[in-house]
């Protein structure tokens, strides 16, 4: 046999899991995973077909689910209302009740639990009968700055119930900065923005879309969200963001727009939040119902490039599965 003549052999870095934890560089924690929540008024938790294992939670789910959550240490939720059809309208009003399924959900979480972060996201297609994230006008124009008004007013209903972290996800010109504003201007200076800055019409939100019924009633979300094909538009959205005055950025969907995560994490020192979505999720659960992929590897394998990419946070729906495999880890 002859050997080889080589100085360098990256395989002796491999050679042992002491020797390779020496220099692992990306780290998946609890600490790093928020976790989305469907919430609906019904007495009893739904589940959503195309993601197994999340439901639409009643009141008492939403504790129950909340509770098991933070057993294995998630300290952040999201929350997403699935709103009955005879509370959605075109101006999307219900958005700002203030004694909504939202405010009343969060006054209920921080009652329990005063220290866990509650994220909201700030968009109006729950509560649209249009299904759009704005205010639809004439001839099917969203409207920006009508919509903008709109997101001030949902954004001061949440933090006047309590919401530690407010995150439009809806893609309007100007609105971090407007609703930045409004919260500074009634005394919310310690509510934090959470820009969805890079959020692309994918077609990965399918399932998160049944699991609300808020797809757009009529044509597509192209003139506000990102296209699939762009990167650069992502460093546009992001120094807007931060001019307007966001405290942390988002790329949404996670997995397929790695590039962009690392693109924002080499143009900005804020925290970098990823959005792993419902598709994202669907897919990796199908297969790994059918025994085509290990669940737990590949859930981990995908949560960890998404860290490696650049993000800080990743929100998930598989947070509170995660925390469980790391709890059984310890
Ligand atoms: C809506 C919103 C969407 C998601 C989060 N906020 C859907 C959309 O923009 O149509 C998708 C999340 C997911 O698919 O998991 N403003």
């Amino acid at each position: 046999m002859t050997r080889l003549q080589l100085r360098s052999r990256p395989r002796r870095n491999r050679k042992d899991p002491i020797v390779r934890a020496f220099h692992s560089e990306a780290q998946i924690g609890a600490q790093h995973l928020i976790y989305p929540l469907f919430i609906h008024e019904g007495e009893r938790d739904a589940p959503i077909s195309a993601m197994p294992g999340c439901a639409r939670l009643s009141p008492a789910g939403l504790l129950r689910e909340v509770e098991r959550a933070r057993a294995v240490g998630i300290g952040a939720v999201v929350l997403f209302p699935a709103i009955a059809d005879a509370l959605k309208s075109s101006d999307g009003r219900e958005a700002h009740n203030s004694a909504g399924l939202v405010p009343r959900s969060i006054r209920a979480l921080k009652e329990r639990w005063p220290e866990l972060v509650i994220v909201t996201d700030v968009a109006l297609d729950p509560y649209s009968s249009d299904g759009h994230d704005g205010i639809v006008g004439p001839g099917g124009k969203i409207l920006n700055d009508e919509t903008v008004a709109a997101l001030c007013a949902q954004a001061l209903a949440q933090a006047r119930a309590g919401a530690d972290v407010i995150a439009p996800s809806d893609m309007m010109d100007g609105r971090v900065g407007a609703i930045r504003d409004a919260l500074d201007a009634e005394g919310f200076t310690e509510v934090s923005i959470l820009a969805y800055t890079a959020k692309y019409a994918s077609a990965f939100y399918g399932p998160f879309r049944e699991a609300l019924d808020s797809a757009p009633r009529s044509g597509d979300k192209k003139t506000y969200q990102m296209d699939p094909a762009n990167s650069r538009e992502a460093l546009r959205e992001l120094a807007l963001d931060e001019a307007e005055g966001a405290d942390m950025v988002m790329v949404k969907p996670a997995g397929p727009y790695l590039d962009v995560i690392r693109r924002l994490r080499e143009a900005t020192t804020l925290p970098i939040a990823a959005y792993q979505v419902s598709g994202e999720y669907a897919m990796l659960k199908a297969a790994s119902e059918r025994g085509w992929l290990d669940e737990r590897r590949s859930a981990m394998e995908s949560l960890l490039a998404i860290r490696r990419a650049g993000a800080d946070v990743i929100l998930t729906y598989y947070a509170r599965q995660v925390g469980e495999w790391l709890a059984g880890e310890r």
